[in-house]
């Protein structure tokens, strides 16, 4: 058994600080004395990980377990003692003086050490025949340099080369000493077997003629190879792969995780993508905060390890349709890990690695950050786009955003996608929430609701209503015999309230107006129904609205006429109202106070439909003002950057591009910073 001298083995444990150990695997945020995360050794969603710095010590209060430095590099890499402090003395540049061991000794330790240790050297073995063989040279080195690799990147990820023989892995490892069942059980050395499956005692590297990809597991370590093809007619795959053994688990590895992952954390921020020259593409252009799931469907294990680093995942896709469609399903499977999920569509034809190569670095950065989309905005507008001038194929497509936004664990984020999803599809928004929840309360793993992902609990719990499950879903905007009358009184015709007019929504999914003008018809409703009430000493709902619409023009006629008029009876010292407009020499501004006067409150369709506590709109006039105002401002904010968007695609000459991306830069800006305000002031129901 190899030893560590005891000094050495009590300066590493001097030397390792428990949170930056611990920290290399977890995102710790502090509370109070100590530091806390969702543990990495059992699957749970709040944290009950904590680290005591004071203490030196880590316990879980979900699954138990507990220890030391040293004990947790043994628990999370599943290693012996030593390998654990020699991980430890590699972190803080302490020398362990070992014993001098033949390779024998050192494979004696355990199963999984010898794994590591053999795994280690080949990746050693692959990367000098790389930089010092002449057929590394000429064939491994010359096609890296071709893909615009450069010397950083290629020691960065320990790339490597294996030499066009059948047997030079083989030979150089037993020549090395290293036995040849571990060569085996990683995979690196193949058994023929023959028809009947038995050992022929052949043996042959599996790995010939390729380009050589460690895949490092997150504390470094090498646990597997994928392995590319130089030949452009191989009949083989163009990539192989290292099999399963007992340290590479496919599921539970992203390739470039070890060397994102400190990016990953600083940038709140992790890029997916499908490849392995992807990575090394991005990570060299100064995108280092970037993984790839090798190609494979995203596994629930990878998702939980990004979780470690991150709650933002930014999926970087190939242009293709057919791929797109393909990886949907992955994409739920993020949002049911509780990640806010984007995405960024790259031109057909292209992936991150071309695209990337072609436009230059700052190019595809900015390009990151203006064709990044919300994933559930994104699916909406894909599915939308499909299923245009086509009734049935809109119901369907409507169902299938629904079905993602179900699988969204926070009740207010599903709450600002139901929005969303009415203004993409122009349904009204209660519409889209009586069919939410008419799929939310269907059992998971039913047909049609996502497939067999069972979700634990299930949608049911997602619901908006389930008092009233068993009533049908009521319309927003019908009126009671009570509110009809008093539209009557106040000079509405019958046919003005017989639906037809603005914004008339029925359980059917009818069009609604364009969402903008439904927000300017809000801001003027609210103006005129309580224009006198107070917010604060001496500010009435009017004024802080026309304070608030200062520099705003109304787009829809009809409401810029009124927001005129508003304003005009402020200056003459009068407060807009009901009352004097409803008298309006025009008809037309006479029917639309009438309307708005008689709308039923739909400040929140939580609070009428639940039942709990129904407060009056009078007791939270203020936030609905801020809804209002800061919603009219999002659309504003987004149909703007629509246009600039749209230029993109058209550039004139570059400066006018630079300009439109410095734009779209400040407007994005905005549109997230109106999203988190909306986010705060968006009645509660569960908080
Ligand atoms: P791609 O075919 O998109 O390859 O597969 P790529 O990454 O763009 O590779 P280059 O640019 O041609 O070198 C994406 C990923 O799928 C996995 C690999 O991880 C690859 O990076 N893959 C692909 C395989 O595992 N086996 C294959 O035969 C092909
Ligand atoms: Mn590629």
């Amino acid at each position: 058994m190899a030893r560590i001298p005891k000094e050495t083995v009590d300066q590493i444990i001097h030397h390792a600080d428990i949170v930056e150990v611990v920290g290399d695997f977890v995102s710790l945020k502090k509370k109070g004395q100590n530091m806390w995360a969702c543990c990495p050794f059992h699957h749970e969603k709040s944290p009950s990980f904590s680290v005591a710095p004071a203490k030196g010590l880590y316990k879980c209060f979900g699954c138990g377990k507990a220890g030391g430095v040293v004990q947790f590099i043994m628990d999370i890499e599943g290693t012996s003692y030593v390998e654990a402090l020699k991980y430890l003395a590699k972190k803080y540049g302490i020398d362990v003086q070992e014993e001098e061991k033949t390779p024998e000794q050192q494979l004696a330790q355990n199963e999984k050490d010898s794994q590591f240790i053999v795994s280690n050297w080949a990746k050693d073995h692959y990367h000098h025949l790389l930089e010092h063989d002449d057929e590394g040279q000429s064939v491994g080195w010359s096609y890296l340099r071709q893909r615009g690799l450069n010397q950083t990147t290629i020691a960065t990820f320990e790339l490597g080369y294996s030499l066009d023989q059948w047997d030079n892995l083989l030979k150089s490892a037993t020549a090395a000493g290293y036995e040849q069942k571990y060569l085996e059980k990683t995979g690196l050395v193949v058994v023929k077997e023959d028809d009947n499956g038995q050992d022929t005692g052949r043996r042959y590297d599996r790995f010939r003629g390729r380009v050589m990809f460690p895949i490092h597991n997150v504390s470094g370590r090498v646990i597997g190879f994928g392995a590319r093809t130089l030949k452009p007619h191989d009949k083989t795959a163009k990539y192989l792969n290292s099999p399963e053994s007992e340290i590479y688990h496919k599921s539970d590895v992203l390739y470039g995780l070890y060397q994102a992952r400190q990016p990953i954390r600083s940038e709140e921020q992790c890029y997916l993508v499908e490849g392995y020259l992807d990575v090394l593409s991005l990570h060299q252009g100064g995108v280092k905060n970037v993984v790839s799931t090798s190609g494979t469907s995203l596994t629930d294990g990878q998702i939980r390890l990004v979780k470690r680093y991150t709650d933002n995942v930014t999926v970087l896709y190939d242009g293709d349709a057919a791929g797109i469609r393909a990886s949907l399903r992955g994409i739920d499977m993020l949002l049911e890990g509780g990640l806010n999920v984007r995405v960024v569509l790259f031109p057909d034809g292209d992936d991150p690695d071309s695209y990337i190569r072609k436009v230059g670095d700052q190019r595809f950065k900015d390009y990151l950050e203006t064709a990044s989309q919300d994933f559930i905005q994104f699916k909406t507008e894909l599915v939308s786009r499909e299923a245009a001038h086509d009734p049935v194929k809109k119901a369907e497509a409507i169902r299938e955003v629904l079905q993602s936004i179900a699988k969204v664990p926070d009740p207010i984020k599903r709450q600002v996608f139901l929005q969303q999803t009415s203004q993409t599809f122009g349904i009204d928004e209660q519409v889209i929430i009586s069919e939410y929840n008419k799929l939310a309360r269907q059992p998971a793993g039913k047909p049609g609701t996502g497939g067999g992902n069972t979700s634990s609990g299930g949608g049911s719990g997602a619901g908006f209503q389930p008092e009233t499950r068993n009533q049908p879903p009521r319309a927003s905007r019908q009126l009671s015999p009570e509110e009809e009358a008093e539209a009557l009184m106040y000079g509405a015709s019958p046919e003005d309230l017989a639906g037809g007019g603005a914004g008339a929504a029925t359980d059917d999914m009818e069009p609604v107006p364009d969402i903008l003008e439904r927000c300017e018809r809000e801001v003027v409703r609210l103006l005129l129904l309580y224009s006198a009430q107070p917010l604060a000493p001496e500010v009435s709902v009017a004024q802080y609205l026309l304070e608030q619409l200062d520099d705003t023009t109304f787009k829809t006629g009809i409401y810029a006429d009124m927001l005129h008029l508003c304003r005009e009876e402020l200056n003459q010292g009068r407060w807009p109202e009901v009352r004097t407009l409803i008298q309006h020499g025009r008809a037309d501004i006479r029917s639309a106070v009438a309307e708005l006067a008689t709308e039923k409150y739909e400040l929140s369709p939580n609070w009428t439909t639940h039942q709990i506590h129904v407060p009056r709109e009078l007791d939270v006039l203020q936030p609905a003002c801020d809804n209002a105002i800061l919603r009219l401002n999002k659309v504003n904010v987004e149909r703007e950057l629509a246009v600039r968007l749209e230029a993109l695609r058209n550039p004139t000459d570059e400066a006018e591009m630079m300009e439109n991306l410095q734009t779209i830069h400040l407007l994005k800006q905005m549109d997230n910073q109106l999203a988190n305000l909306l986010g705060t002031v968006i009645p509660r129901l569960n908080g």
